[in-house]
């Protein structure tokens, strides 16, 4: 069957069952922020879900455009994609479970002529808040699914949730037996040979921010079934990439790199990341998104630069000509009309990374001329700071004779992992947007900063605002005057003194009085209700109130040559400044 047909025949199907067709939504959802993309049917229907009414009324259907990009290190097997289009019916406080089960089992076995021997299911055993789903599997076995074929799944499988809040509910999933063998009497889910590719989600509760679920004032209906994934089954190929979905797509990549797909496991797995990536990235920059270090932008710079690494792995110098096949694929999304933009993004973006490369192969030559070994620590900042793929890292280690072990990287890597979950905890607090190292490197830098601004203009200066992202600081301050270049100079010195000296960092804990008594820093509301405030001593240079994160010494800031550099300073509103910073 063709990518379109399915679409055609699903659509029509739930049409003369009365469903309404809506548009087929923009990547970046509208109508909910706790999500960056879209990453299901249901997400441009969240208010609806919740009770607000819709006004083509309470049986919906669509195809939509997804990206899911939770699970990007999974990408590289057969059934992994960040993009991918996603089928969908829903009810609006109208049908219910019956319904939803008799139309997914009239499509399946009717419409793609499935053999219910073919089938299985799974429903949700229930937890302490929500019962076992009994009624699911009754009506499942009426219709004549053998009670072998249907398994019960805690939450993790069978209990369905955009995000941490929101309408949410217990599902039904339907696997396809995709072996050519016969298929076994007793269903078990872990066996790679049933693919699942329908979901039910009976959303009738609502998970609150306190972790409560409460009851929806509507039952729903919200389901989606992956178009790859079923192309993939319905067609009896072992993997996602092999439907027209991916294949030409594959194809190209084969002529470009001189590779065959499937001949090496390694390859074959680069093939498909640089694929899918590539494809990705096509949507959403036809969505509106550009490439930055914030937010969407991030998402699609990561996916971009990944595909540059993979296409270079098999040899392929220019990602643009992967391109090609996808604006074929999908005439539907009329993506040709921005082919200009699209290709021009793609090409300033893998422009921009290799040269970020080019300064971290010099920043490697440097070390490589000072050092006989190459630390964790100073391999996890090539791969942080310039993108450095661990793999790059030991062939250029290999190259240059240096001593390096893949295990101090990953090491290195780990800790900072554990530290920016500890960061996360604490980005609400601490008014940060980011959460990993760079971040925590500016923050201690904002620190320095600060108390440098003290000594230069000789006044007790106020901190005003923070902002802080993966680039630059940004730091706001009482003071009623431009400074000079003579000052500016003056306390970059002093920063970048500060950070050769390495100086401890940190952090006591004590009450209001005494941190007032102590240090500097804001004392506003927020303080008001905290037993124990926390202050953090930078050396005896700087005493500040601040929840942290920061670094253990200020000599990291300095690691790989970088230095403390004031890019912009300028009115930020009446008697207050504003200054940018970074780590060069
Ligand atoms: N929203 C459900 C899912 O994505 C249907 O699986």
């Amino acid at each position: 069957m063709k990518r379109k047909e399915l679409i055609k025949k699903y659509i029509d199907f739930f049409k003369l069952k009365k469903h309404k067709e809506i548009p087929n939504f923009s990547l970046v959802p509208e109508n909910d922020s706790s999500v960056l993309y879209t990453t299901a049917g249901m997400h441009p229907l969240i208010p609806y879900l919740l009770g607000q009414k819709h006004p083509l009324g309470e049986r919906l259907c669509n195809v939509q455009r997804c990206l899911r990009t939770q699970d990007i290190d999974k990408i590289g097997d057969e059934v992994h994609h960040t993009f991918f289009e996603m089928l969908g019916n829903w009810s609006l406080g109208n049908y219910w479970k019956k319904e939803a089960i008799k139309y997914s089992f009239e499509f399946l076995t009717k419409i793609l002529k499935i053999s219910k021997e073919k089938l299985a299911v799974t429903c949700f055993k229930g937890n302490k808040y929500i019962p076992k789903d009994e009624e699911s599997k009754k009506i499942w076995e009426s219709l004549g699914i053998r009670k072998e074929r249907i398994k019960f799944l805690g939450e993790k499988e069978n209990f369905w949730i955009a995000g941490e809040t929101g309408p949410c509910g217990p599902d039904a999933e339907i696997f396809f037996w995709t072996s050519r063998r016969k298929p076994p009497k007793e269903f078990n889910p872990g066996d790679k040979n049933w693919v699942e590719i329908w979901n039910n989600v009976f959303m009738e509760y609502e998970k609150q921010k306190n972790g409560n679920f409460i009851k929806l004032k509507q039952k729903n209906v919200d389901t989606g079934m992956g178009v790859e994934r079923t192309l993939a089954a319905l067609s009896n190929l072992e993997d996602d990439y092999l439907t027209e979905c991916f294949f030409p797509i594959i194809k190209k990549i084969e002529t470009l790199s001189g590779k065959r797909y499937k001949e090496n496991k390694e390859e074959t797995k680069a093939m498909r990341i640089l694929a899918d990536h590539i494809k990705a990235s096509i949507f959403i920059i036809n969505d509106g998104v550009l490439p930055s270090n914030t937010e969407q932008g991030y998402v699609l710079r990561r996916l971009i630069r990944r595909a540059v690494r993979y296409a270079y792995k098999l040899g392929i110098k220019k990602i643009t000509e992967i391109a090609e096949p996808i604006f074929e694929i999908y005439d539907d999304y009329n993506l040709k009309k921005n082919k200009e933009k699209i290709i021009s993004e793609l090409e300033r973006e893998e422009k921009k990374f290799l040269k970020t490369l080019e300064k971290g192969l010099n920043r490697f030559k440097k070390l490589a001329s000072q050092k006989k070994k190459l630390s964790g620590k100073d391999a996890f900042l090539l791969y942080q700071s310039f993108g450095f793929p661990v793999e790059m890292i030991e062939e250029e280690a290999k190259k240059a004779q240096i001593f390096f072990r893949r295990e101090d990287f990953e090491r290195e890597k780990e800790g900072h992992r554990v530290l920016s979950r500890t960061a996360a905890k604490g980005k609400f607090k601490s008014g940060l947007v980011g959460n990993n190292m760079e971040v925590t490197k500016l923050h201690t830098a904002t620190h320095l900063l600060n108390q440098a601004l003290r000594e230069v203009l000789k006044k007790d200066i106020f901190q005003r605002g923070s902002n802080i992202n993966e680039e630059r600081l940004r730091f706001d301050f009482s003071f009623d005057r431009k400074l000079t270049p003579e000052e500016i100079k003056k306390i970059e010195e002093i920063v970048n003194e500060k950070i050769k000296e390495n100086l401890p960092v940190e952090c006591k804990e004590m009450n209001l009085e005494e941190a007032k008594k102590v240090a500097k820093g804001v004392f506003d509301e927020k303080y008001k209700s905290l037993e124990k405030i926390k202050v953090y001593f930078i050396g005896d240079f700087s005493k500040e109130i601040c929840a942290g994160p920061h670094v253990k010494r200020t000599g990291e800031l300095g690691e790989g040559g970088r230095k403390f550099k004031i890019l912009k300073e300028e009115s930020s509103s009446f008697g207050v400044r504003r200054i940018k910073a970074a780590l060069v």
